[in-house]
């Protein structure tokens, strides 16, 4: 199993990730690490702690970390995720605790501890703890094996300014840092994540398996979906984060091109943008493959079949 570290700010399509993660043998989920953004950290770290004893999987550590961005103030998305970060069903306080030890500080040990190349690391929320990790301890960056990320947009452009996907407005900088880091990047943005839709056939789906996750995930997609019917007249709720983990799984169930993407960092307007170099007009080096479509009908037989497993 590939051994992985999930960064993350639940957030239901977070948690919708977290599940299918912890019901799929491909991969070895050694730790969550929340960190500030759809809600402040000690709500992420809660709500990790939720999804976590969800999947009947308490043994699986939380580790929180930053609780706010490198150089700017926090910003957060209740108005999509609502005041708790996992709005929809009723839920109860986790029983499992908190570790100790800082997120920063476990994601550091670990690549540490575990063989050079071994570890990949996926973010799923601002960038700050990785991209602080590799600050604080730069050994450790060529030790990853991967990073497979939810941020960004090229021709979908901003869900949190004209310009910026919210993952990446939250924290440019750490973007930045991430961005060169140098090691292989998959990054999936709004382009491909728009194409996974929670229409009505797809959630009565996760209903009918019958069982609390399924009906959880349910339910939290009911909740998720109004912003962006509303906002964008979708069909449904783009599972933004969940396409980090299904490509871990199913890497042929998306199509995306290897080019260079950097970071917009100085521009009020366009700050946290990801200008992606979609069509090869720079010599600009190549940093990602940034994720363009996915075949939605795979995807979702895959979450169902899965949280199915829980
Ligand atoms: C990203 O922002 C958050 O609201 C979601 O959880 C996802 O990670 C989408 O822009
Ligand atoms: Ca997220």
């Amino acid at each position: 199993a590939r051994k992985i570290i999930i960064d993350t700010d639940p957030g239901q399509d977070d948690a919708v990730a977290i599940l299918l993660a912890l019901a799929s043998a491909e991969v070895e989920v050694l730790g969550l690490t929340a960190v500030a953004g759809n809600v402040p950290l000690e709500l992420t770290a809660k709500n990790a702690r939720i999804v976590a004893e969800l999947a009947g999987r308490p043994d699986v550590p939380v580790f929180a970390g930053c609780d706010r961005p490198m150089k700017q103030p926090l910003v957060t998305a209740e108005h999509v995720h609502g005041k708790t970060g996992l709005d929809g069903p009723a839920m109860d306080e986790p029983q499992m605790p908190l570790q100790d030890k800082d997120a920063v500080d476990f994601i550091i040990d670990t690549l540490r501890d575990e063989p050079a190349g071994s570890v990949t690391l996926c973010p799923m929320g601002p960038l700050t703890n990785i991209a602080t990790a590799f600050m604080r301890a730069p050994d450790i960056v060529e030790r990853v094996q991967e990073i497979i990320l939810m941020g960004g947009a090229y021709f979908e452009v901003g869900n949190i300014t004209p310009a910026a996907e919210f993952n990446i407005y939250v924290d440019p900088e750490a973007a930045e840092i991430v961005f060169k880091c140098g090691r292989p990047i998959v990054v999936m943005p709004l382009d491909v994540t728009h194409k996974a839709l929670t229409t009505a056939p797809r959630v009565q789906a996760f209903r009918d398996l019958g069982t609390r996750p399924g009906t959880m995930v349910a339910e939290w997609t009911d909740f998720f979906e109004r912003f962006d019917k509303e906002k964008y007249g979708s069909a449904g709720a783009p599972l933004h984060d969940p396409c980090v983990i299904a490509y871990l799984i199913r890497p042929d169930l998306f199509h995306g091109r290897h080019i260079n993407v950097e970071i917009e960092v100085t521009s009020p307007l366009t700050r946290g943008m990801t200008v992606a170099d979609w069509w090869g007009v720079t010599d600009r080096e190549k940093n990602a493959l940034f994720i363009g479509d996915l075949d939605a009908d795979g995807f979702f037989e895959l979450l169902t079949e899965r949280i199915g497993r829980l």
